[in-house]
């Protein structure tokens, strides 16, 4: 296992996200002044996610959104430090259940205190996420993050329950991702457009637009722990095979290899030791599974560029038509 503490390269996404930067150091400034607490041992735990910044996708998303539908106000900026909450929230209990090491070039939470407080951590981001979004005084961003967090943790609870049950098929994998991934990107796609005063018709297409780009980019991050490498993508991979949960690469090669290579493939997946990975990846490769995955995460994202055609041709909306292409060509 790889536990390299160097810092990613420059992220291809920064300069996708000019058009809001200044937004997203509102944003930034908004999360630093909500997660502070002077209480000791918690301060340390809070320090350590300023280690833990990610490509900022989820608010970026939003305040692209606002941008494209006319306008970013002050809840914008409140509504995408919520989401970015939440997201951290979901990704520090992910690591407790994927047994992850390494998030995002540093040492995970649950690695460096353990999984006690990994999930009282998730726990204090999660009630904060709530909090700050009570403060708009809106209860319709409440009830729609409400809603979104349901699906979320439904998601969560089918994927561990399917975890080991090979016999998974496609629609419930998309079910799966739509829940844990997608629900969360149409959230903020939707949290963007509703408060930009747009139409129901308006606000639907760009809910599509989170949706289907939230469901491409989790194929293609479900490749990558297929494929990837730790120390470009700055996180543990494998754990999906590790953990036995089935994405879409071996639930299509299971589907359709002949007999005799199915019970091989389910002989790896089933044995003890851990170089599964190593194992089922001339598997997948040859079999075509690999492109198969990446040919669907395309068709999502092409999916969600169509139901851009209700925005007027701007930068906002360009820079929406790029992240969905980037999504799905990224190392990490
Ligand atoms: C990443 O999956 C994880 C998610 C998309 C959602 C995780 C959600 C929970 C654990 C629900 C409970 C949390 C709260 C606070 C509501 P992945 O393992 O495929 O991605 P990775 O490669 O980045 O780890
Ligand atoms: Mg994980």
């Amino acid at each position: 296992m790889n536990q390299t503490l160097t810092p990613a390269e420059p992220r291809p996404t920064a300069s996708l996200f000019a058009l809001i930067s200044r937004d997203l150091d509102e944003v930034e400034r908004l999360l630093q002044q909500n997660l502070n607490n002077a209480r000791p041992g918690v301060d340390s735990l809070l320090s350590h996610l300023a280690h833990y910044k990610g490509k900022r996708l989820r608010p970026a998303l939003l305040l692209l959104v606002a941008q494209a539908c006319g306008k970013i106000v002050p809840a914008h900026h409140l509504l995408a430090a919520v989401v970015e909450m939440i997201h951290t929230a979901t990704l520090v209990h992910d690591d407790v259940l994927d047994h992850a090491t390494v998030r995002r070039h540093v040492p995970t939470v649950n690695a460096l205190w353990g999984n006690q407080a990994s999930i009282l951590l998730g726990d204090f981001l999660f009630t904060h996420a709530f909090h700050l979004s009570s403060t708009l005084g809106d209860v319709r961003a409440c009830r729609i993050i409400g809603e979104a967090t349901n699906r979320l943790c439904e998601g969560e609870l089918q994927q561990i329950c399917r975890r080991g049950q090979l016999d998974l098929c496609e629609d419930e994998y998309l079910d799966i991702v739509d829940a844990k991934t997608a629900e969360l990107t149409a959230c903020a796609c939707k949290l963007g457009a509703l408060y930009a005063g747009r139409s129901e018709e308006v606000i639907k297409r760009l809910t599509n637009y989170g949706r289907a780009l939230g469901v491409a980019f989790q194929i293609a991050d479900d490749l990558l722990d297929l494929i990837g490498e730790e120390t470009l993508a700055g996180k543990s991979l494998g754990s999906d095979l590790e953990q036995q949960k089935l994405t879409l690469p071996l639930i299509h090669l299971l589907h359709h290899a002949p007999a005799e290579q199915r019970l091989r493939v389910r002989g790896i997946l089933e044995a003890a030791g851990n170089h599964k990975r190593e194992a089922l990846l001339p598997e997948l490769r040859a079999s075509g599974a690999l492109e198969y995955a990446r040919q669907r995460a395309q068709a999502f994202a092409a999916e969600a560029v169509a139901e851009l055609a209700c925005l007027p041709p701007t930068e906002g909306r360009r820079v929406l038509e790029l992240l969905a292409e980037r999504v799905v060509h990224r190392d990490h």
